[in-house]
């Protein structure tokens, strides 16, 4: 961890005037939870076919099998990691805003931020794919794949965005107006590579906003936007970046 950096990192954040964080699958590794790409990503052993909308459509129950294992099953237990939790003080002191994450796995609110765009939805709440009705997971009967609705028996979509699907109108245009405001974004734990959240920290950059990056490696963004990248695992940069603010 380069201790340069990482001082640099935290005066900025310190005297920001409207910090925001942008978040990826990095940030919640040390939770349990595995990233979607690279050595042992989710994708390396599921076909992320399960998670295109149109197979969902076709195959709800082979979809929602896969689903299942993976996010029900498997998130149940997951905790905030000192990331999460640094992040959720930051934004109690002033130092940051908002958080805008790619990440459905609710770990942020869990920690205590307040202010959370999830540009890919959150596995937490159910959807009615026929009358729209949301449902918190904790109402779902998951123990007859796929879920239905209590309302029309209309099959039930975890309401996180598939492959092939939109994302949420809310979350986009509050993320872009964030980054737009941002001076300072720091960028933990992402590849950079899905569209169009990846397009945020762009925005930001292009708003005159100094771009801090944490991430075990280079990104798509490490050699391009980025003005500081601090190469190391998210918990123990954060963790010093949470010592320097006094958090
Ligand atoms: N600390 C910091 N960064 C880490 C750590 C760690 N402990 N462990 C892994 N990383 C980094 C990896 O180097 C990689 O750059 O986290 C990144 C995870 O990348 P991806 O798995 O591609 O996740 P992400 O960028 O969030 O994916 C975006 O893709 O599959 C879709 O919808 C899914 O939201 C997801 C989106």
């Amino acid at each position: 961890m380069d201790r340069s950096k990482i001082k640099r990192a935290a005066e900025l954040i310190r005297t920001s005037k409207y910090g925001v964080a942008f978040t990826g699958a990095g940030i919640s590794v040390e939770s349990g939870i595995p990233t979607f790409r690279g050595d042992g990503g989710l994708w390396s052993s599921v076909d992320p076919n399960y998670f295109e909308i149109e197979y969902f459509k076709k195959k709800p129950f082979q979809s929602w099998q896969k689903i299942k294992e993976i996010f029900y099953d498997k998130f149940v237990d997951v905790q905030p990691n000192i990331s999460h939790k640094i992040l959720s003080a930051m934004g109690n002191r002033g130092f940051i805003e908002s958080v805008i994450t790619q990440n459905i796995d609710h770990l942020h609110q869990v920690a205590g931020s307040k202010f959370v765009y999830e540009l890919h939805g959150t596995y937490k709440q159910l959807v009615c794919t026929e009358c729209s009705t949301e449902f918190d997971m904790s109402f779902a009967d998951m123990s007859f794949l796929p879920p239905t609705c209590y309302v029309c028996k209309g099959v039930l979509k975890p309401d996180i965005v598939f492959f092939n699907e939109p994302i949420p109108k809310f979350a986009l245009s509050r993320s872009i107006a964030e980054a737009d405001k941002s001076d300072v974004m720091l960028i933990i734990g992402t590849n950079a590579e899905v569209y169009p959240a990846n397009t945020i920290p762009v925005k930001a950059k292009d708003s005159g906003a100094t771009l801090i990056e944490i991430n075990i490696n280079k990104s798509g963004y490490s050699d391009t936007i980025t003005d500081i990248f601090i190469e190391g695992k998210a918990s123990e940069v954060m963790e010093e970046i949470g010592r320097l603010l006094y958090l």
